[in-house]
């Protein structure tokens, strides 16, 4: 059997990547061979997967950036071409949601930072991305993560979001037509990430709950704040029926990217056995 790395030789850039479903990918593509460049905002978990991601006998950096600004975005797609000469495939995965009803509760701002971070954002980070695997004739992978609210009418401003993001990558995936650059639609289910870092405090508290005892009985979590690794990891295996592990989502990307250059894939959805229904 071939010890050779599937995605040697390739490069790869993950937004989001410092937590969740983006950490998981770029640490699962690293394994596999690719140079990846981790952006996001918090530099601890984006170093600790580099070093892990090296011991697995790939390379990759980090770099912090606010992937709402246009001029950082594409300073940071440009670095991460700078570095090999090449990019293979971009992840657009940053990405949040403030759930609340639209009417009395919303605050506008939370509106503005789904906007800008899951559709704004993805938007500029696809054209950089296409504009440099263009320059170096990749055979590239536009890997946009969506969600399964998108298959939901009513899924509030959240949803509305990745409702965007599915008419935009169909509308790239028409515009690349003739580029053999594939463009590819995640959407998960529930996932056990950070992602619930702005849910209700009751809900937080839940997760803590189902984590049970040990580590996680005694942690103490804060709305908006990133959520203690032992609680996601507790819940996820407390009620694996109705979550799914952010390595889940990342097993489907390798998958996606790594089928032989005939093979289209458009759309891939990650998603428990059970709904949550929260
Ligand atoms: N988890 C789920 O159940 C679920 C379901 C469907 C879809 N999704 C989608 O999956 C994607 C990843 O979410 P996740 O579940 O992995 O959540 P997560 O653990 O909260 O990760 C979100 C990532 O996005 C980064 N980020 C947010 N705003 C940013 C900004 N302005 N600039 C740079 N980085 C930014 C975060 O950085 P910091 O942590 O450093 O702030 C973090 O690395 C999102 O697009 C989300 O909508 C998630």
């Amino acid at each position: 059997m071939s010890t050779e790395k599937l995605l040697a030789g390739k490069t790869a850039v993950v937004t989001g990547a410092s937590s969740g479903i983006g950490r998981a990918i770029a640490e699962s593509l690293g394994s596999a061979g690719a140079h990846v460049v981790l952006g996001g905002r918090t530099p601890e978990p984006m170093a600790a997967s580099v070093a892990k991601i090296t011991t697995a006998g790939g390379s990759g950096e980090a770099h912090v950036l606010d992937v709402r600004k246009v001029d950082e975005m594409r300073a940071f797609v440009a670095h991460a071409t700078e570095s090999t000469g090449r990019l293979d495939i971009m992840v657009n995965n940053a990405g949040l949601s403030h759930p609340e009803a639209i009417l009395e509760e919303s605050d506008p701002e939370h509106w503005r930072v789904m906007l800008e971070t899951n559709v704004f954002a993805l938007l500029v980070g696809s054209q950089a991305a296409v504009g440099a695997m263009r320059a170096c004739g990749a055979e590239g992978h536009l890997v946009n993560i969506s969600s399964v609210a998108a298959q939901r009418a009513d899924s509030g401003v959240y949803g509305a979001t990745k409702h965007a993001v599915n008419c935009i990558n169909n509308t790239l995936r028409r515009e690349l037509m003739e580029d053999p650059i594939k463009v590819l639609t995640v959407m998960p289910g529930a996932i056990a990430t950070n992602f619930a870092r702005n849910f209700d405090s009751a809900i937080l508290q839940g997760l803590v709950g189902m984590a049970g005892g040990g580590e996680a009985a005694n942690v103490e979590i804060t709305k908006g704040e990133r959520l203690p690794d032992e609680v996601l990891a507790g819940a996820q295996a407390a009620i694996p029926g109705h979550l799914c592990t952010p390595e889940d989502v990342a097993d489907a990307v390798l998958w996606a990217v790594t089928r032989p250059a005939s093979v289209h894939l458009s759309e891939i959805v990650v998603r428990p056995k059970r709904d949550l229904n929260l």
